[in-house]
């Protein structure tokens, strides 16, 4: 992971790197480093453990000047989060700083040959090795930067996103990435690069998406030139990013994860239009139907997705087989890659991936398209590794999802595969008009839906501070809201560090029913859908074992409230798109929870947003 910046051009570089970085800490926070060629062509090193807030505690007073400059913030891979292991790394002459985001696979090689020439390490990073690589070559050969940057790179096995400056060179960034992302912002007489190009939205919306294996070489003042590993030119291919500065920024809400929360009545209109028309309630994803006989002609369709993404992916799976009535398999991106699967040229193999550049994910993309399959692609963040990696695709629209703990992608994407799947059971004939048009018309009326869930929040809020003390919590839910449990039990995980876990309500009388007393809360989902009545069995066994319940229920529900302890009303909608109500409660009182308890909620412990990492 890690987000990596770069300027060069008139202005004072750290700051515009200092803001990008504050922009990039979802990718990771464990320290933060900044490079910077002086105007007398001196380099300097600033950097430290810790936030990007941290790093400008640590420049307070030390006037950093240059107008062309590198700055890292970190997700530790290789070596303890310390001042040490911060990037930039210098080169052992001091010559060279680095900024890496990736890992370099063959580092203990490439560093034992490195020692055998003299080279000493300061760091246990990977990437410092490639900093060293790079000068042992330049001096070997008397080569330019570029041109070791080339040949140092042609030696690495791995990923990376790479930004490399010299000593006494006041306008050149030479910049690289193989399966990291890397854009090039290019503005008047000045450069910047990020790992998101949204970090950097404020100076320039032209951008230039690196490719895999390729080098930028930048230059202020200069025409950008893009280069493979062996120096041939390849065409510059700027492309426009439209985005509001307002979007990454948190509009009066103390953590960006609220913010998200309360954005899902818009963010769903933006997801559901130009798609489901509200007239005639006929659904166009044009992803799907240009390429229709793919999905016509699926012997099987196969999820690939991690985390949140996974989740919404087995609720895809309910969706596609009830209303499609194709096979449907979901697969962690992590195992299906390494697994050696059976992939046949008539499957249709869907990647989910809120921010597109997940590393697992990418890779089950890449073995998928070798394979043969058809592959589609539901990603939010546009033009991302997947999104483009992909033969065709369905963006979700949510805009920018800055907090860790994923809310809005998450209904985002359950949105968009209600709407496919409709879409290709239309097609296919298996489903039939009148439960079509009630979905759609479910569908059209999600935001305002999302909007009366939301009214829960005090009411959630107020029983957070109840089980604040909690160490552990059970999530249950059966059907299309067994994935939903999954899914609160993780944002509890992950933003409250208390232990949750999330099973098919029925489940637990086959073992985990042992774990019941009275210091094991149990959150249900007990909305009125076919297996209600087997949901309120199952919470009566948990009742008759001394069990705390909070439940989730259907506004107006009678019956749940005679054996939950606490019950939390949601509005109806159709069966099928009820995880997308029913999850905002379960955001909300891990918000809370983790927020009573004085956590991190936007940048949990251990965690960066976007796992561009195996
Ligand atoms: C969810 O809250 C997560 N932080 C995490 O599980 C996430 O969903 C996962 O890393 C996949 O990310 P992606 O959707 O960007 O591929
Ligand atoms: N592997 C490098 C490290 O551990 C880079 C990790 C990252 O992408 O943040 O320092």
């Amino acid at each position: 992971m890690c987000g990596i910046v770069g300027y060069v051009g008139e202005r004072q570089a750290c700051p515009v790197i200092i803001k990008g970085l504050h922009r990039l800490e979802y990718r990771g926070y464990d320290s933060a480093g900044v490079a910077l060629v002086t105007p007398d062509g001196g380099l300097n090193l600033y950097k430290c453990k810790g936030k990007v807030s941290d790093l400008e505690r640590f420049l307070d007073g030390k006037q950093p000047t240059g107008t062309i400059g590198i700055g890292h913030t970190r997700w530790a891979t290789h070596g303890e989060p310390n001042d040490v292991n911060a990037h930039p790394h210098f080169s052992a002459s001091g010559n060279i700083a680095l900024i890496h985001n990736g890992i370099i696979e063959n580092f203990r090689v490439l560093k034992d040959a490195l020692v055998q020439h003299g080279f000493t390490f300061r760091s246990s990073t990977d990437s410092e090795v490639l900093v060293n690589l790079i000068e042992y070559i330049r001096d070997t050969n008397g080569c330019t930067l570029e041109e070791a940057v080339r040949m140092a790179l042609k030696q690495v096995v791995g990923a990376y996103a790479i930004a490399v400056i010299e000593r006494g060179n006041t306008s050149q960034i030479i910049a690289a990435k193989q399966s990291s992302p890397m854009a090039i912002g290019i503005g008047k007489g000045e450069f910047f690069l990020s790992s998101d190009a949204a970090s950097i939205i404020d100076y320039t919306q032209d951008f230039v998406y690196l490719g895999d294996g390729e080098v930028a070489v930048i230059n202020k003042n200069k025409p950008l030139r893009i280069m493979n590993l062996g120096g041939k030119e390849s065409p510059v291919d700027i492309q426009k990013l439209e985005l509001s500065i307002s979007q990454l920024e948190k509009g009066g809400y103390p953590h960006f994860m609220l913010k998200e929360i309360h954005e899902q009545p818009d963010t769903l209109v933006d997801c559901i239009r130009g798609r489901v028309n509200p007239d005639t309630r006929e659904i166009i994803l044009s992803g799907v139907l240009d390429h229709r006989e793919k999905f016509l002609g699926a012997g099987r369709i196969i999820f690939v997705a991690c985390g949140t993404s996974w989740h919404a992916s087995l609720i895809g799976e309910h969706l596609i087989e009830s209303m499609c009535r194709i096979p449907v398999e979901v697969e962690y991106a992590s195992e299906f890659r390494y697994r050696n699967p059976i992939i046949r040229k008539d499957d249709v193999v869907i990647a989910v991936s809120q921010s597109g550049e997940t590393a697992d994910t990418l890779a089950a993309v890449e073995m998928a398209r070798s394979a043969g399959a058809f592959v589609y692609g539901i990603c939010n963040v546009v033009g991302s590794s997947i999104a483009r990696a992909t033969h065709s695709g369905t963006y979700i629209h949510v805009g920018p999802e800055i907090g860790v703990a994923s809310t809005k992608a998450f209904t985002g994407q359950v949105t968009v595969m209600a709407m496919l799947a409709l879409v290709i059971g239309r097609l296919k004939g298996t489903l039939g008009e009148d439960k079509y048009h009630e979905v759609a018309g479910a569908l059209l009326e999600l935001p305002q839906t999302m909007k009366e869930v939301l009214k829960t929040a005090d009411q959630v809020a107020d029983l957070a501070k109840i089980f604040t003390y909690a160490h552990n919590f059970i999530y249950l839910g059966r059907g299309y809201n067994y994935p939903t449990a999954l899914e609160g039990a993780l944002k509890l995980k992950e933003i409250s560090y208390i232990h949750a876990e999330g099973l098919p309500a029925a489940e637990m009388k086959h073992g985990p029913i042992a774990l019941i007393d009275a210091e094991m809360p149990t959150v249900a989902i007990a909305t009125q859908d076919h297996t209600y009545e087997k949901t309120l069995s199952n919470i009566e066994e948990i009742k008759a074992r001394g069990g705390k319940i909070i439940a989730i229920v259907s506004k107006g529900d009678r019956l749940a409230r005679r054996c939950a302890d606490y019950c939390i009303e949601v509005p109806v909608t159709a069966e099928c798109l009820m995880p997308v109500i029913s999850s905002v409660p379960l955001q909300l009182l891990a918000y809370y929870i983790a927020t009573y308890k004085g956590r991190s909620v936007d940048q949990p412990r251990n965690l960066a947003k976007s796992v561009t990492v195996e």
